[in-house]
C-alpha cells in the first residue's frame, strides 16, 4: 500500500480514536479542568508525529497541508473553551487556512509538489479521489443540507379562537347596543339589492352609496394600513403582526359575521377580546376612540360592499342552529 495513504490513514485513525475514545476522559462534566483539553490536543499532535517517525512515512505536503488545517479546525471546534462564536469560528478558520496556504506556498517547489496529487486526481489518475471529490461529497453536503432544512418539528396547533363569543351588549360612545338585536342603521336591505351599485350611477340608491363611499373613505383612511387596499388583509403593515389582519375576502371572516359582531369588534378592537382569544394579542386597534358610531357602521357597510359578502342576518342563524340539531 502507498504511503502516502497510510499516512492519510494514520491521521483519520488517530484523530477519531482519539476523539470517540480519550476525548471525554479529558472533558469532565465540571469545567475546572479546563488546561487538560489542551493536553489532550497535543497528545494528537505528539501521537501522530511519532507514528509517522515511526513507520517512516514521509508525507507529502499536500498531506501535511491537509492535516494541519483539519486540526486547526478541530482545534476551534472542539478543543478551544469555551465555545466561539460561529462568526469567530469562520475569521479564525479563513486565517488559518491562510497560513496553511503561506505554508504550502513558500516556494516554488513546495507548491507544485502541494498541487501535483490535486492535478492527478483532476486528470483522473486518482481514480477513488476523483469519485470521492466530484460524486461523494457534493451528494454527501445536498444530503446535509436537506437534513438541515426539513422542518423537525410540527406546527404547533392554533388554540386560539378566532371569532370569540360576544359579549351580549357592548358600550360605545355612552350608549349600551344588544348586540343579539342590534342592526347596521345604515342597511337598507339585509339580502343587499345594491351590492352591485356604484356611486354617482344609480339614481335610486343615491343615499346607499353615498354611506358606503364614506365607510370607504374612513377605511382607506385608517384599515388599509392592516386589512390591505383590496381588503385582503395584506396591507402594507400586515406582515408584521401575530394574528395577521382579517382578511375580509376570505369567507371565513365577515361573510359568516353579523355586522353587529363587527361593530363590537371594530370598537373594542384587541383590547376588547375575551381571554379564549389570547394567547396573541391583537393589533387590531380599539376604533371607538378616533371613529365615530356612525363612521364605524358606515365603514362596515362598505367592507360588505366591496367585498360582496352578506352579512350573516338572524334568520341565517337559527336555520344554522337548526341544521346541527
Ligand atoms: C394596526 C393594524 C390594524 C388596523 C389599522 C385595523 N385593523 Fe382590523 N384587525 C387587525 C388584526 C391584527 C385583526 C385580527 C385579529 C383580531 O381578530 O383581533 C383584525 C381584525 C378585524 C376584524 C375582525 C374580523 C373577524 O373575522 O373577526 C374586523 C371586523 C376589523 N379588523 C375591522 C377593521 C376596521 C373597520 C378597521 C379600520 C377602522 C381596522 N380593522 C383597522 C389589525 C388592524
Amino acid at each position: 500500500m502507498n504511503k502516502t495513504f497510510i499516512s492519510f490513514l494514520v491521521f483519520v485513525g488517530t484523530l477519531v480514536g482519539f476523539h470517540m475514545g480519550v476525548f471525554p476522559i479529558f472533558t469532565p462534566k465540571e469545567p475546572t479542568w479546563v488546561i487538560n483539553r489542551y493536553v489532550y490536543f497535543l497528545c494528537i499532535i505528539a501521537t501522530l508525529i511519532i507514528v509517522n517517525i515511526v513507520l517512516r512515512l514521509k508525507p507529502p505536503i499536500s498531506l501535511n497541508a491537509l492535516v494541519v488545517w483539519s486540526l486547526g479546525f478541530y482545534f476551534y471546534k472542539f478543543i478551544l473553551y469555551p465555545p466561539i462564536p460561529w462568526t469567530l469560528f469562520i475569521t479564525y478558520m479563513m486565517l488559518w487556512s491562510i497560513g496553511t496556504f503561506l505554508f504550502i506556498s513558500q516556494d516554488e517547489e513546495t507548491f507544485r509538489e502541494f498541487r501535483k496529487p490535486i492535478v492527478k486526481m483532476i486528470i483522473g489518475e486518482y481514480k477513488l479521489a476523483r469519485i470521492v471529490v466530484f460524486a461523494a461529497l457534493p451528494i454527501l453536503v445536498g444530503f446535509g443540507t436537506y437534513k438541515a432544512l426539513i422542518p423537525k418539528f410540527q406546527e404547533p396547533v392554533e388554540l386560539r379562537t378566532v371569532h370569540p363569543a360576544p359579549p351580549a351588549t357592548t358600550r360605545v360612545h355612552g350608549k349600551t347596543y344588544t348586540l343579539e338585536t342590534q342592526k347596521n342603521p345604515y342597511r337598507i336591505d339585509e339580502q343587499d339589492k345594491y351590492q352591485k351599485s356604484f356611486p354617482f350611477l344609480d339614481a335610486d340608491k343615491q343615499e346607499y352609496m353615498k354611506n358606503v363611499t364614506e365607510g370607504g373613505t374612513v377605511f382607506f383612511q385608517n384599515c388599509h394600513y392592516c386589512h390591505g387596499d383590496q381588503l385582503n388583509g395584506l396591507g402594507m403593515f400586515s406582515h408584521v403582526f401575530n394574528p395577521t389582519p382579517a382578511n375580509f375576502v376570505d369567507p371565513g371572516t365577515i361573510a359568516m359575521l353579523r355586522e353587529s359582531f363587527l361593530f363590537w369588534r371594530v370598537s373594542k378592537g384587541g383590547p376588547g377580546l375575551p381571554n379564549e382569544s389570547t394567547p396573541w394579542s391583537s393589533a387590531m386597534p380599539p376604533w371607538e376612540e378616533h371613529l365615530t358610531t356612525e363612521q364605524i357602521w358606515k365603514v362596515i357597510l362598505f367592507e360588505y360592499w366591496y367585498t360582496g359578502w352578506h352579512p350573516r342576518t338572524f334568520d341565517d342563524e337559527s336555520s344554522i342552529v337548526g341544521v346541527k340539531e
